[in-house]
């Protein structure tokens, strides 16, 4: 079995106590996964193919079969690299897990995508509370092909380093956007087929199971039109599954919206209220105003 990853400690955050692992680059050691690690990777790996089929962007589907992913083994991050580097400028590393704030915009600021090396236990197949390597490579990886969205993740590191030198509040503003694009985003994918149109790019989404099918196919949630000021003023789930989901029209709009210099956007969100994660407000523009079934009245953060 493998070594346990290596936690150094635990911070207290605002979204509970979350583990910091050590900031060290590690290589990926393939030889030492198991055959009931790379086992788990073919059962979640299988899993979701089919659950993602016509529920994932085509991006995502595309860009997965492009990096030849399949659910015999783990993949090895040096294949991956050289599809990625040679088509993005992108280089997954490996790493032992979360890492502090301002590590992890560094490394995206310079087109350095974090990898956790190891992967849940078989009993985690439906649930593990912090990214593993399933999470991190099928959820994250695939978009990276995406000249637009591969500009966005290393903007939003370049941002990260800008807000963290703002203070805490900045900080708090820009985890919402990430949370509500790169892991919980949804998109409108035009395609004539009389369905809505709405597919999943967000990689907490395709990673898991329930989730995929409960944000789009569930009434529970709010589906509610892309909105940058209104998602950084958002609170969100972090145990549970999101209360609103925010749908971009393409990754065009995104990177339009996000290009301008958000210090002036800060200033002006410090005087005004947080938003609880499920509401929905006069002028969003809604998808579906969900019914809030099964939803906690506690718990954002
Ligand atoms: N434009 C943002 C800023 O000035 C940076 C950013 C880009 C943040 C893309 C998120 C996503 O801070
Ligand atoms: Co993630």
């Amino acid at each position: 079995m493998n070594a346990p990853p290596r936690r150094v400690e635990h911070q207290q955050t605002d979204k509970g106590t979350v583990p910091i692992y050590t900031t060290a680059i590690v290589e990926q050691p393939w030889s030492t996964y198991s055959r009931a690690d790379h086992g788990t990777w073919a059962t979640l790996f299988k899993r979701q193919q089919q659950i993602l089929a016509g529920r994932a962007c085509r991006e995502f589907i595309g860009n997965q079969q492009r990096f030849g992913m399949t659910p015999d083994a783990i993949p090895k991050f040096d294949d991956l690299n050289r599809v990625l580097k040679a088509a993005t400028g992108w280089e997954l590393i490996g790493v032992e897990g979360l890492l502090p704030e301002l590590t992890f915009f560094d490394h995206l600021a310079n087109r350095r995508f974090p990898v956790t090396w190891w992967i849940r236990k078989p009993e985690q197949v439906d649930y593990i509370a912090e990214p593993d390597l399933f999470h991190d490579l099928f959820g994250h990886v695939p978009l990276l092909l995406n000249p637009l969205f591969a500009d966005y993740m290393q903007a939003y590191g370049c941002g990260g380093v800008k807000a963290h030198g703002l203070g805490a509040e900045a900080l708090v503003n820009l985890t919402r956007l990430y949370w509500y694009t790169v892991e919980f985003g949804l998109i409108r994918e035009g395609n004539g087929s009389g369905d809505d149109g709405l597919r999943i790019y967000g990689s907490g989404i395709v990673s898991s199971k329930g989730e995929s099918i409960h944000c789009l196919e569930s009434p529970a949630p709010n589906r509610i039109g892309f909105d940058m000021p209104r998602i950084m003023r958002t609170r969100y789930r972090i145990d549970t599954y999101q209360k609103t989901y925010f749908v971009i029209d393409s990754f065009e709009q995104l990177m339009e919206a996000t290009r301008p210099d958000f210090t002036p956007l800060y200033a002006q969100l410090a005087t005004q209220e947080s938003i609880p994660a499920g509401s929905v407000l006069q002028n969003d523009k809604v998808y579906n105003r969900g019914t809030g079934e099964g939803w906690a009245s506690e718990g954002d953060v």
